[in-house]
Order: C-alpha cells, then structure tokens, then sequence
C-alpha cells in the first residue's frame, strides 16, 4: 500500500504535508508544533510520541469514509493487541480505559476527486496528561519503529478488507474491540446532544443511543461515559 516514506524531525501536522502529496504517502514526524485533534482540538506532540498521516485515495463514497476511520482504529487495536486495547467510538484507542491513540481523517480537493489523509497519533514515551496513558507505561521495552511497522501492516490489511467490500466484517471486529456498546454516553453532535445506552454501532457506522426518547443514531461527535 505504502509507496514513498516521507520522514520529518518536526513538521506543523503531518495531516498537512500529507495533502499535498501524492496517494499511497506516509509521512512521520518525530514532533508536531500544531498537531491537530479532532473538533478543531489541538493534539500535544511532542518527541517520543508516534505521529504519522497516510494519504490515500480510496474507490470509495464520499458517505462510506467516516467506515474508513473506523476501519483504521480496529487497525492501530489490533496492532496494539498485546496492550489489550480497545475502541471508543468514533475512533479513540484506549488502553485500561484511557485514552492512546487519536485518528483524524480529512478529506481533501474536491467530491469528484477526493483525497482522504487519515493521521494517527499514538503515545508511546511522550509524557501524557492524566486522562491518557503511553505504551511505555505498560512495557518498558517498547520500540516505536516496531510499533509503526506494526501498525502499517495492520492497515494495509483492514483498507485491502474494506475496499474488498468486506466492510461488516470490520464492523464486528470494531464491535468486539469496542469499550463503548453497553455503556451509558452523551454524545454532543452539532447543537444536539443524546444522552442514553450505546447499544450498537450501525452498518453505516453511525452509533444508536437508546436514549428516553427513544433510538437515534448519531454519525459523528464527541462521546463521553456517564
Ligand atoms: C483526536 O483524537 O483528536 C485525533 C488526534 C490525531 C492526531 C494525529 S498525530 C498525526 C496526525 N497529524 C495531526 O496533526 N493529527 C494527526
């Protein structure tokens, strides 16, 4: 899948180098001065941290690609098999409950002819807040170039499945992996918020909330456990 390795000491985003090369890139940084997060978040990247953006173009619906997103953090979980990690949706990585791991997709150029850059940041010995965890605290050991390789290799494997249609597949893996189906959440989308039981998450990849007005399915926002 990966064609050209671009490697930085420090780049703005790699989701910003990314756009503007050719598909099939992957670029790496070893720090970020403006490393972004979901939500127009900013996402703390300092050295020690893995912080690398793939740009793809994916024979896809504009509609299909927040299942891409999915898709890549069923990736980084089973590459992070050993730490038992698990998925919060949309698309956190958590390990022992807090969080590791954050996928920023962005779509790029016009609908016609679109790009897709999916970033993944993953802690590994970069200090974290409290809320987050790296790998370094759960092995000592831990080699970020084993980690990436791990990773890539992970994700070829899932965007090769779900280009193949194999799309539901993924989606029970994704519900296996999940810490969030069972658990009470509110998530905020736009100026509506659904407070309620996570009880599935849906073909489309939306997230159905039994809430007391009943189910709704919710595509996108931030998710918090009650
Ligand atoms: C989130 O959880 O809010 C998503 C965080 C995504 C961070 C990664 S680090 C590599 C890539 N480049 C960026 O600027 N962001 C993503």
């Amino acid at each position: 899948l990966i064609k050209t390795v671009y490697y930085y000491d420090v780049l703005d985003s790699t989701n910003n180098k990314a756009r503007e090369l050719p598909e099939n890139s992957l670029v790496i940084a070893e720090e970020q001065i403006m490393g972004k997060g979901r939500l127009g978040r900013k996402w703390f990247s300092k050295k020690g941290g893995l912080y690398f953006s793939i740009a793809l173009k994916p024979e896809m619906n504009l509609e299909d690609i927040p299942k891409l997103t999915l898709t890549s953090g069923v990736a980084v979980a089973r590459a992070l098999e050993e730490y038992q990690a698990r998925l919060k949706w949309p698309n956190d990585v958590l390990i022992n409950g807090k969080k590791v791991c954050g996928i920023l997709s962005e779509i790029v150029g016009e609908i016609e002819n679109f790009k897709v850059i999916v970033g993944i940041g993953i802690n590994v010995e970069n200090a974290v807040p409290d809320y987050a965890t790296n790998l370094k605290n759960l092995n000592s050991e831990v080699n970020r170039a084993e980690i990436l390789k791990d990773v890539i290799e992970q994700f070829t494997k899932y965007y090769k499945m779900l280009l193949s249609r194999e799309w539901n597949k993924i989606r029970f893996e994704w519900l296996e992996l999940s810490d969030t189906i069972g658990k009470f959440v509110e998530v905020k989308a736009g100026n509506r918020t659904y407070r309620g039981k996570a009880i599935d998450m849906d073909y489309d990849g939306g997230l159905i909330v039994e809430t007391e007005e009943g189910t709704e399915k919710v595509f996108s926002g931030d998710c918090f456990y009650i």
